[in-house]
């Protein structure tokens, strides 16, 4: 069994960058008649869980969706749960020190209280070095907003109309320098991008499933990417 496994994983085509939705907390929390908050910190653990498989296996990128531009809409005490696991897992620099994972946040970090910016900032210089998975984790993301972001600071640099290009874009975004995402995952059974990474996955697979965040296991994981690889397989020798 073990051999057929590892077989397996020789054979498969890795995506390079994985982007995930973490859909499905308040639902997984509601079928067990816990608190929302109950499902954020089950959510949390799943996240701890794929982002050292996803280094395991060699993911060389996985972006996150943690907490998005629209997501202030829901009420304080949710907002502020969510905030305090995203402390939590900054304090607790085991969770990617050890694992040699390199953290880098994507978003407006502006309206993010003091101590998160000040640990974000620490953890991006503590991991700067690590040669692992890159993790890019998004918070107060919103893809339009990203892009609005990325045409000011192209007009404030001075850049030429004439010298603006797609690369000129994608060097303005957050996440400038990385590979596009080529696999999005969405579990949950939504089929919506809820303006994740709008311009980086013009032309990502795509994969969803009705499995809920908190319960998405590494074997989920190994699945989609069966998937992706199956994909891969049929137009790769055109
Ligand atoms: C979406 O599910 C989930 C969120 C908005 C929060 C995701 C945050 C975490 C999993 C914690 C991440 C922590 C770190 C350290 C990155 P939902 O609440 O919208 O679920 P529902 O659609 O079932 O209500």
């Amino acid at each position: 069994m073990f051999f057929r496994k590892k077989e397996k994983y020789e054979e498969r085509v890795l995506p390079t960058h994985i982007a995930i939705i973490m859909d499905g907390n308040g639902r997984w929390a509601k079928k067990r008649s816990l608190p929302r908050s109950a499902g954020h910190a089950a959510g949390s653990k799943t996240f701890k869980t794929i982002a050292r498989y996803c280094n395991k296996i060699g993911i060389r990128y996985l972006t996150v969706y943690a907490f998005s531009t629209e997501n202030w809409k829901r009420p304080k005490s949710e907002v502020d749960n969510i905030m305090n696991i995203l402390r939590d897992y900054l304090k607790d620099t085991d969770n990617f020190k050890e694992e040699n994972i390199k953290l880098q946040f994507i978003g407006d970090r502006g309206p993010l209280a003091e101590d998160i910016k000040e640990l974000m900032l620490k953890a991006e210089a503590d991991s700067a070095d690590a040669t692992g998975l890159h993790l890019n984790i998004a918070l107060n993301y919103g893809g339009r907003d990203e892009i609005v972001h990325a045409v000011k600071s192209i007009i404030r640099n001075g850049i030429g109309v004439d010298d603006i290009t797609e690369r000129t874009i994608s060097d303005h975004l957050y996440t400038a320098g990385q590979p596009d995402p080529d696999f999005i995952i969405r579990p949950s059974g939504e089929y919506r991008l809820s303006n994740y990474l709008i311009w980086q996955s013009a032309y990502a697979e795509y994969w969803f499933s009705d499995v809920l965040w908190p319960d998405f296991s590494p074997r989920d994981l190994d699945r989609a990417i069966d998937d992706f690889s199956r994909r891969n397989r049929r137009f790769g020798g055109v």
